[in-house]
Parts: C-alpha cells; structure tokens; sequence
C-alpha cells in the first residue's frame, strides 16, 4: 500500500534491525512460504518505539509466527515485566523459541502453544499492551476477550486493518478482507476507546482505553 519510494527513504533514515532480528527475517525469508506475514524492519521499529514509549509491565501478543514483532515489544518491558505471545502452528513456535533463546528476553517471554481464544481466556493477567496480529476472521473476539483484560489507558495495536486495500472495497470478496472491514467499522463505532489507524505497511488500528 505504501509507496516503495517513501518505503525506502523511511528504512533508510531508521535504526538498523538489530543483529538477532535481521537474524529472523532472514531466516523467514528463506525458509518461510508466508514470510510476508513477518512485520519487519519499519513496523518492528514502531512495536518497538511504542513499547519503549508505553513503558508495559505485560504484553500480550496473538500470533507469535516466527517471533520478530514479540522480540521487537519485548524491548519495552518494565524490569518486572512480561511477555506473553500465543502461536497455534507448533513448527513456528518452535522456531520463535529457538530465536527468544538466544535474546536478552529469554526470561521474559512466555511462549503458549495452541489456539488464542482458548489460551487468553484462560490467562489471569491484567495488560497494558496487546498486539493483535492473528486470523483476520477472529478480531472482534480477540478484541472482545482481551478488553476486560486491558488495564485503564492501556494500548491494542491491530495488524493489517487495510487488507492489501480489500478494506476500502464496497463489499470485499475474501472472507479475511471482509473480516477486517467489519472490524474496522466495530471499533470506529466505540466510544470507550480512542483510536487512529497509522498507514503504516498494510495499516495499523492504535485503540487506547479510556
Ligand atoms: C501475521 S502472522 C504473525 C506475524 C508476527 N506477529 C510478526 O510480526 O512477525 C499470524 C500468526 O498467527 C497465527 N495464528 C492464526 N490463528 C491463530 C489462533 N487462533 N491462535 C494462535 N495463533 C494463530 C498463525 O499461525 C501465524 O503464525
């Protein structure tokens, strides 16, 4: 969606990816069929920026793939603080852990193996940061389980709010681009939250509660 020119210019004038995460992209890149679900180098930088920025004693993450975007919101814990990040497909999980082994953030990772709308519900943590970036379908239930979850003024990021333009079709054809526009028009409608969507990559919904 975003033009390759500003793209460029954008990665160029931005931190480099640190060593481990260049590590997982290119790792995903090689060896992944859907590498392009990896966040990468600007959109980690901004996981990572608004984590630093949140200052979160516990994250929640649903969707670990092979765990870039967890390593990237990890670097924004507080000292006590805690990761949890849910992945259904036990060969990517597998992969992430392997990479949160070797981080900083070994300890502050919890990795769930299964589906997220069984294993959030079953979590006994209040959050100040969600990063919502699994089965388009899901949203509204991952947005639903994990709101009473959310501690006052605390934060959800959404991934892909455009669907590759789907998003701003009359009537999307998929069933995911469907999905995201009906999501897109639930949170507009709140008006418990605040909310910007940033056109970043495939666009980013930023939800604070109030
Ligand atoms: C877009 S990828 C996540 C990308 C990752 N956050 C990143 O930026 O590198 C979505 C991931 O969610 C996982 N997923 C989809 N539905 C799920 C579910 N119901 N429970 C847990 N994980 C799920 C998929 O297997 C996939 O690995």
């Amino acid at each position: 969606m975003i033009n390759p020119l500003v793209q460029d210019y954008a990665e160029k004038f931005s931190s480099p990816e640190d060593p481990l995460l260049k590590e997982v992209a290119d790792f995903t890149y090689k060896n992944h069929s859907e590498s392009q679900m990896l966040s990468g180098h600007l959109q980690g930088k901004f996981l990572e920026m608004g984590s630093m920025m949140i200052r979160p004693r516990r994250i929640l993450e649903i969707g670990t793939f092979t765990g870039y975007s967890a390593l990237c919101l990890a670097k924004g814990l507080t000292e006590d603080g805690l990761l949890h990040t849910i992945e259904r497909r036990e060969n990517d999980a597998a992969t992430a852990k392997g990479f949160f082994d070797r981080s900083v953030y070994k300890e502050k990772i919890i990795l769930h193996i299964g589906d997220a709308k069984k294993i959030v519900s079953e979590l006994d943590e209040m959050f100040d940061l969600v990063f919502i970036d699994a089965d388009k379908p899901g949203y509204i239930e991952y947005f639903n389980l994990v709101f009473p979850k959310l501690n006052k003024n605390g934060f959800i990021f959404a991934d892909n709010i455009f669907f590759h333009g789907e998003a701003f079709e009359a009537e999307p054809k998929g069933k995911n681009g469907k999905a995201i526009k009906e999501f897109n028009g639930f949170i507009n409608k709140r008006t418990d939250i605040e909310k910007m969507i940033l056109t970043l990559r495939d666009g980013l919904y930023l939800i604070r509660k109030k």
